[in-house]
């Protein structure tokens, strides 16, 4: 994997040291591969930033929001609006379960975080005005804002100094996978904890990750999602379900809250939305919120390129690339078989703790992030590209993956951990 200390420029980072150039610089991308600046091929296990589900350069969408940019760029939504922004909300009431819903859109993941929580505060003016607090889980993730950053759960967030202090509770899911894997106990005890915040303090809305993303490459245990559902119905709090990673397919069905027959209230969800072309989220608000919303009250939060006329075209496009394609039956089934051929080969593999995966975002565990790092590097010398965290491999490719692409996939990362454990 390139060093980069040639690539240097004058570029800074996300989540990064201010003046870290390691890693590849890409020069295309084309379905579900890239290449870098120095010619070298790879899987793009990564889907850009988890958000280019469909793979690279799908023509359909990048049509629609060329030709969107030339006909009509942008309005200002607080002003007025436009026809694929009405288009788009129209569209996604198609998802099985959100007829009902309306949307709100926002530009990144945490704008649309920060959206759902002010919704949940304008429902609680009206309903209940002591219930101004929030609870969310650790080791959850729900983005990069200071609002974010202390709703999430994570050592990375927990000590920056913008944090907001006050009105959140953090519930410590304990460790899911690993040496201290938590009991099947942990399924009750989780919901006690949840039952004596709600209980004793002015908390009134749940959010939570259905998958935690940042927080390992996680699956939360089957039906913990449905205890937390039942908790909140209990004591009447609403549930934000952040679904900003596994929305619009990744899990191989529209939402992860469908595979454990839940309804959020709130759902906020982004990555896919345009296929990785432009920013965009949204909230899907259910019509249970939406009537109990003060009467004359107003959302007072947007950006200035909040659901861009351009963006909204090419969310519409990739939704219908979805549908033609058959994106979300494939994200299950190519997702299950590459969980079948790393499992067969992984698990219970000498330097392995876990492999596991829910549609098209698989994690192999490894027993240490140095660990993890080198089979990264190994992975890409080979030509796949995977996202490390921690001491977690993520393998979160595009639905487009042929089985052969498939097949190299899971084979150069089976070879790069069994190379990089051997040599250790
Ligand atoms: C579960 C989850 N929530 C929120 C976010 C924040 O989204 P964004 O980076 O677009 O602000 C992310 C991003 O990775 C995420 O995975």
């Amino acid at each position: 994997m390139n060093s980069g200390e040639e690539t240097a420029s004058a570029l800074g980072r996300p989540w990064r040291a201010p003046r870290d150039h390691s890693g590849p610089t890409f020069v295309t991308g084309r379905g579900a591969w890239l290449v870098d600046r120095n010619g070298h091929r790879v899987i793009d296990a990564t889907s850009g930033a988890l958000n280019v589900f469909c793979g690279h350069g799908v023509e359909r969408v990048v049509d629609a929001y060329a030709s969107q940019l030339r006909t009509l760029a942008h309005v200002d939504m607080s002003q007025g609006l436009s026809e694929p922004a009405h288009r788009l909300a129209d569209r996604l009431r198609e998802i099985p379960g959100h007829g009902d819903d309306r949307f709100f859109f926002g530009n990144s993941g945490s704008e649309a975080i920060e959206l759902a929580v002010k919704i949940s505060s304008l429902y609680w003016s009206a309903v209940d005005s002591r219930r101004t607090d929030i609870v969310t889980f650790e080791p959850g993730y729900h983005g990069s804002t200071a609002l974010c950053q202390s709703l999430s759960g994570l050592p990375q967030t927990s000590s920056t100094p913008d944090r907001c202090a006050g009105s959140v509770h953090h519930l410590d899911f304990g460790e899911f996978t690993g040496p201290g894997r938590r009991s099947p106990e942990a399924r009750s005890h989780i919901a006690g904890q949840l039952r004596a915040i709600l209980a004793g303090s002015a908390a009134g809305t749940v959010l939570v990750e259905p998958f935690l993303n940042v927080g390992g490459g996680i699956r939360l245990p089957e039906g913990l999602l449905g205890d937390i559902r039942r908790v909140c119905d209990e004591y009447g709090a609403l549930l934000v379900l952040d679904e900003v990673f596994t929305g619009l397919g990744r899990t191989g069905a529209w939402f992860a809250q469908e595979h454990e027959g839940v309804r959020a209230d709130l759902t906020a969800f982004s990555k896919g939305l345009t296929n990785g072309v432009c920013a965009l989220s949204a909230v899907a608000v259910g019509e249970p919120v939406l009537e109990r919303l003060p009467t004359g009250s107003v959302v007072t939060y947007g950006h200035t390129m909040s659901a861009s006329a351009a963006a909204c075209a090419a969310a519409s496009a990739t939704l219908e690339h979805m549908s033609a394609t058959g994106a979300v039956a494939a994200a299950h089934e190519t997702g299950g078989r590459l969980l079948g051929a790393l499992g067969r080969e992984l698990r219970g593999a000498d330097g392995v703790l876990d492999v596991r995966g829910h549609g098209l975002a698989l994690s192999v565990e490894l027993d240490s992030a140095h660990i993890a790092g080198s089979v990264q590097h190994v992975a890409y010398d080979l030509g796949a590209y995977t996202r490390q965290q921690g001491r977690t491999i993520m393998l979160a490719p595009p639905a487009c993956l042929s089985g052969e692409e498939e097949d190299r996939l899971a084979d150069h990362v089976v070879t790069a951990v069994r190379k990089v454990v051997a040599a250790r």
